[in-house]
This record gives structure tokens, C-alpha cells and sequence, in this order.
């Protein structure tokens, strides 16, 4: 079937746009949905095949026409950076596949013309990273190693580092980070793990996973050992409490869990973008109970200095004179679990 907009354009726009994106949605997979030339955009699926010509016009109308359409199906849009080629529109591409969101052409919009007239959270793919600019945001959110690779820095100099000294982390170890957030601890575990280790960070939402994820496999760094402790890392997404459920009985040597601290009691400019997205979960006795039994060695609790949690839970308080945040730990062996599987 084809589709001429010059006989039709006004009259079918509306039905144009909505069979778009009906068909894009019903038929993913059959789907090919191709807005990759600059003057070409063709879909064809099993029961359409839809061409027109002229589209750079076409395609922007029909953009700001069913923004409200875009804005019931998907959460967010996919674009590129500003200064773009197709390699990096086909990476966008490819990543609004895997969120199940849509890609659109940046068609030389700046981030907020494009929040403003799509309603919507944008996903800017670069050339070396993906930014997440979410309406209620200023700041954008985006990986980027920076405090784990200061913090390794002074590792090499062979300075402490308070989250290692509570984990008493050791070559070969696996931890579960049940609050991976930026990445931050789990890369300065997995550094120090090494290879015959493990560390699984578990991050409860799927798009901050996802983007940490990229960020560990791809950043690089002018440091071998840091870049092989990112690419290292196994993330889940998922909640932590499903996971340590779905985890066999002491299969690894230390949970970690580092919530967010309550709203309003902490803020610092590092952290503000993640607070928008981040999972505010309680820490839960059930979770707790399940670390204690996927744990071999110990299990580590990080949370402001005021935090209830440590008490709560029994946590034995590691602290530290200035820091805003202390380390509490429960060792196993005071309760009689031995470092070894249980017989
Ligand atoms: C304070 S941040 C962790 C920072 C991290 N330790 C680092 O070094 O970057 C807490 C993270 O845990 C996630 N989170 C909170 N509760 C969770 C849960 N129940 N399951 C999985 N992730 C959770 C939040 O979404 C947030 O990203």
C-alpha cells in the first residue's frame, strides 16, 4: 500500500501519524523504521509499505503534530548530540530499541526546544556519552567515573579507602553491590577483587542501569587495570531484594547496600541529577535477611550518621569523626557462620 502525501497530506496527517506509530508499537519486530536518511524516511511492514519524499518537512510537522501521541506511548526520546554522523544516529537508534522508546532526529534543536515541544525526558546519545536530561532536572545525568577513579588514584598511593576497610574486600572475593547507582564502589571493589572475583551490582531502575551499564563497558581510561574493573562489573536490574531471593545460600562473600539517604537531608551537586531517578526504597528486615543468608563473610551497610538503619539491624557502626556517612557492618562469624559453605 502507498501513500502519497502530496494528494493526501492534510486530510491523512492524523491517521498517517497514528498508523506510524500503531504499527511501529504492534509490530516491532516485523517493523523497519528507518529515519536515518536526510532526505528519505520509509517504514515497511508486512502490512504497510509507506514512502514519501521530502521528508525533512514532513517528518518535523508530523513530529510536533503527534507529540501527544509520543507522549501517551513512550516515556522518553532518543536523539543524538548536536554535531552528529550516522554512525552515532544508528547507536541512538539501536538504544531506543532497547528502551523500547523512539528515536528522533536532533535536527539541530537544543536539548530544552526539544523538552519543551515533545514533553518528554531526552536521551542524548554522544560521541562518548549518553546524557539523560530529564524535565524536572537542571542538571543532566550521565556516567562517568569520576569519584571511583580519584578514589583508585589514592588506592595507588597506597591511602585507605573507608567503604574497602568496612567490605574487608579481598582478591577473589565477590560482593553483591545491592545499590549500584553511578558505579562508584563497584568499580573500586572490582578493582581490587581482580579477575577471580566477582562483583554484581543490582540497580532498581532499568534506565539508570542501563546507562551505567554502557558507561562501563565503553568509557575509557588511559589505565588498563581501572578500564578492565568497569568492564567487570555484572550489572541487574532489578530490585535488590528479588535478587538476593533468586541467589543461592552463601554464594557470596559480601552484600553491600548503600540506599539513598531520606530526601532533603543531603544534597550535593555530584549526586542531584541521581535523585531524580533513583529508587527510594526502604532498606527492608526482609532484605537484610536474605543478605545475611547469601553472605559468606559480611554484610555492609552505608547511611548517614544519624541513620536509624544501623540499630535497627544490628549493625556494628564503624565511625568516622567529620564524615557525613558512616560503614556498619555485621560479621557472620560472630554469628556462627563459618567463611566456607555450609555443610
Ligand atoms: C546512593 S545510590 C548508590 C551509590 C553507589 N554506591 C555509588 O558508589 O555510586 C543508591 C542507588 O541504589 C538504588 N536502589 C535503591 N533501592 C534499591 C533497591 N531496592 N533495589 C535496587 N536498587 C536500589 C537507587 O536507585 C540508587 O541508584
Amino acid at each position: 500500500m502507498k501513500i502519497s502525501m502530496d494528494n493526501d497530506c492534510h486530510k491523512s496527517l492524523t491517521s498517517l501519524v497514528k498508523r506510524l506509530f500503531e504499527t511501529y508499537r504492534t509490530s516491532h519486530n516485523k517493523t523497519r523504521f528507518q529515519p536515518f536518511s536526510s532526505d528519505s524516511f520509509f517504514m515497511e511492514t508486512e502490512q504497510y509499505n509507506w514512502k514519501t519524499g521530502n521528508q525533512n518537512e514532513t517528518w518535523y510537522a508530523n513530529e510536533k503534530f503527534s507529540s501527544k501521541y509520543l507522549q501517551e506511548e513512550f516515556s522518553m526520546i532518543v536523539t543524538t548530540a548536536g554535531r552528529t554522523n550516522q554512525l552515532l544516529i544508528e547507536e541512538a537508534y539501536k538504544i531506543s530499541k532497547d528502551l523500547q522508546s523512539i528515536y528522533i532526529d536532533r535536527k539541530k534543536r537544543t536539548v530544552c526546544e526539544l523538552i519543551k515541544e515533545l514533553n518528554q525526558d531526552i536521551l542524548v546519545v554522544g560521541k562518548n556519552r549518553m546524557e539523560l536530561h530529564l524535565q524536572n532536572s537542571e542538571h543532566p545525568l550521565f556516567f562517568h567515573p569520576n569519584s571511583a577513579s580519584f578514589r583508585y588514584k589514592r588506592l595507588i598511593k597506597g591511602e585507605s579507602d573507608p567503604f574497602l576497610n568496612a567490605c574487608k574486600l579481598m582478591k577473589g572475593d565477590t560482593l553483591v553491590d545491592c545499590t549500584l547507582g553511578l558505579g562508584s564502589d563497584a568499580i573500586i571493589a572490582s578493582f581490587i577483587a581482580g579477575k577471580d572475583g566477582q562483583v554484581i551490582g543490582v540497580e532498581g531502575n532499568s534506565l539508570l542501569a542501563y546507562i551505567v551499564k554502557k558507561g562501563l563497558c565503553t568509557w575509557k581510561t588511559e589505565d588498563d587495570h581501572f578500564n578492565y574493573a568497569m568492564k567487570r562489573i555484572k550489572v541487574v536490574t532489578n530490585n535488590h531484594l528479588s535478587v538476593l531471593k533468586g541467589m543461592g545460600t552463601n554464594t557470596a562473600d559480601i552484600v553491600y547496600f548503600d540506599p539513598m539517604f531520606e530526601k532533603g537531608i543531603l544534597t550535593s551537586n555530584g549526586i542531584a541529577p541521581l535523585r531524580n531517578l533513583a529508587v527510594f526504597d526502604e532498606l527492608t528486615e526482609e532484605a537484610i535477611t536474605e543478605a545475611l543468608r547469601v553472605a559468606r563473610k559480611r554484610i555492609v551497610l552505608k547511611d548517614h550518621w544519624q541513620s536509624k538503619k544501623f540499630s535497627k539491624f544490628g549493625f556494628d557502626v564503624l565511625k568516622r569523626k567529620t564524615a557525613k556517612f558512616h560503614f556498619g557492618v555485621i560479621e557472620l562469624s560472630k554469628q556462627g557462620k563459618s567463611n566456607k559453605m555450609e555443610v
